[in-house]
């Protein structure tokens, strides 16, 4: 499930591509607006992909309720959010008990929970002059970045970072390998 430019999509893409994550199926990619480059790598890679958006006018449950007819209509076991920027309704996190994985850009617990997100984090890691950051993939609870952790790696902040700069470390160094290698862990361990 994507929400943007969709690289952690691609990195998964590309392990996939390279004989990774045996198993594991990439059947369909969900944005959550019609503009994310995310569908655009999608369609390259022939993974159908489709739009779901929370309107104003939809409640939580009832999104929730539609989400979850598509994926059992593909049978979807294990979800990936990455960079998705909708909230899941707790029907959805329900139905899919550490069945849900995330990418969170820092070492949760810093840095994360309700507000941060995308280059807010770096941002906040900046302010607070940590030297240390680094990215996390956690399933997915009803706490904000409050699930099981699955995997960390840390990055080094450099003197002279702005969050751009330290935003894109994070994604090369960390988050663009974990959340593959996650991904595979995970997978094998349900095919079990
Ligand atoms: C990543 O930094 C991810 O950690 C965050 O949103 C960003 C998504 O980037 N939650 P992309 O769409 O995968 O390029």
């Amino acid at each position: 499930m994507v929400s943007g430019g969709g690289t952690n999509l691609q990195a998964i893409i590309d392990a996939k591509a390279a004989g990774k994550i045996p198993d594991a199926e990439l059947s369909l990619v969900i944005a959550s607006r019609k503009d994310a480059y995310a569908l655009t790598r999608a369609a390259n890679a022939g993974i159908e992909s489709c739009v779901l958006r929370k309107t104003k006018d939809l409640s939580i449950e009832a999104y929730g309720e539609q989400l979850l007819a598509i994926l059992r209509e593909k049978q979807i076991r294990l979800i990936v959010l990455a960079g998705f920027l909708t909230i899941l309704p707790e029907n959805v996190i329900r139905a899919y008990d550490h069945r849900i994985l995330n990418i969170h850009p820092s070492l949760i617990p810093s840095f994360c929970g309700s507000g941060f997100y995308g280059l807010k984090v770096h941002e906040a890691a900046l302010a607070k002059g940590v030297k240390v950051t680094g990215a996390t993939v956690h399933f997915v609870n009803e706490i904000p970045d409050g699930g099981d952790i699955i995997a960390q790696k840390a990055v080094e902040v450099l003197p002279g970072d702005t969050p751009e700069v330290l935003q894109r470390r994070v994604m090369e160094q960390a988050e663009w390998i974990l959340l593959p290698q996650a991904l595979e862990s995970v997978a094998a361990a349900l095919n079990k």
